[in-house]
């Protein structure tokens, strides 16, 4: 496999961090004949530039994209790509994290994609967590948790969150609307995002388990037992790889993880 050089320098100490984790998951993970999640973000992008130079080096991959970005970026480097509606199962899905405890949960959403992270990642017999080193923390939650929910009557469905969050011990939770340019972000189904401004997460699973119940929402943030294994980056240009593949997941039977 050819080394895998960066086809444009990242520019801080942070975005070094972020390409030594993408990168680093070429060569740790990428072998011929692969099915690959290709997820979103930043740290993801490295990974996907990368793979591109691979591919353009002879590597033989097919990719499904979390996103539209990400879509858009594999078409530009050479990445041949192919949807869920043609493969059943992938072998691979690399993405990045907002947040990753040590037991490798996350918050995910920062970039508005973790619906088609969460169905791509479920439909990956191993999921690899790509981050810079300042995105591993003890407790979730200083990120704020994104929630993707449908438009119509969004507020109601707020309000529902809110009380969900008060009976689960949030006192007073900050649910913010995100929005770009005073209009509301839309994720690439067309929903929006509540951002849940929490603090700490002192129980993740019971968050994840239960957010999704509510009537309006798609989809959550909180991604519990989903990575096997967490990339770190340096800025140093290193990395170190954990597994964490014994965490627990919130997910019942019809998860990946759930052996159903
Ligand atoms: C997008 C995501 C990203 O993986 C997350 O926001 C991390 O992004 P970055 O690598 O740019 O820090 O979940 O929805």
């Amino acid at each position: 496999m050819p080394p895998t050089q960066p086809s444009t320098e990242p520019s801080t100490e942070q975005d070094r961090a972020k390409w030594a984790a993408g990168t680093a998951a070429i060569d740790a993970y990428v072998r011929d004949g692969m099915r690959l999640g290709l997820g979103s973000g930043t740290t993801s992008h490295w990974f996907v530039r990368a793979l591109g130079e691979a591919v353009a080096g002879g590597l033989d991959v097919v990719g499904v994209p979390t996103s539209t970005g990400t879509r858009d970026l594999a078409l530009e480097v050479g990445v041949p790509l192919t949807t869920l509606a043609d493969v059943e199962r992938l072998d691979l899905t690399v993405d990045g994290a907002d947040e990753i405890d040590r037991e490798g949960a996350m918050i995910k959403g920062g970039g508005a994609c973790l619906l088609w992270e969460r169905i791509v990642a479920d439909a990956s017999d191993r999921m690899v967590a790509v981050v810079d080193d300042g995105k591993v923390v003890d407790v979730l939650g200083a990120f704020p948790l994104p929630v993707e929910v449908v438009p119509y009557a969004w507020e109601s469905t707020r309000r529902s969150i809110a009380r969900l969050l008060r009976r689960l011990g949030y006192d007073e939770p900050e649910l913010v609307l995100r929005e770009r340019d005073g209009e509301p972000v839309r994720t690439d189904s067309g929903n929006v995002l509540i951002d849940a401004r929490l603090g700490a997460i002192h129980d993740p699973l019971a968050l994840d388990g239960q957010l999704n119940w509510i009537p309006g929402v798609v989809e959550n943030g909180l991604f519990t037992g989903i990575a096997d294994e967490m990339v770190i980056g340096r800025a140093d240009g290193g990395h170190e790889i954990r597994d964490v593949s014994a965490a627990p997941t919130a997910r019942p039977a019809t998860t990946r993880r759930g052996g159903a």
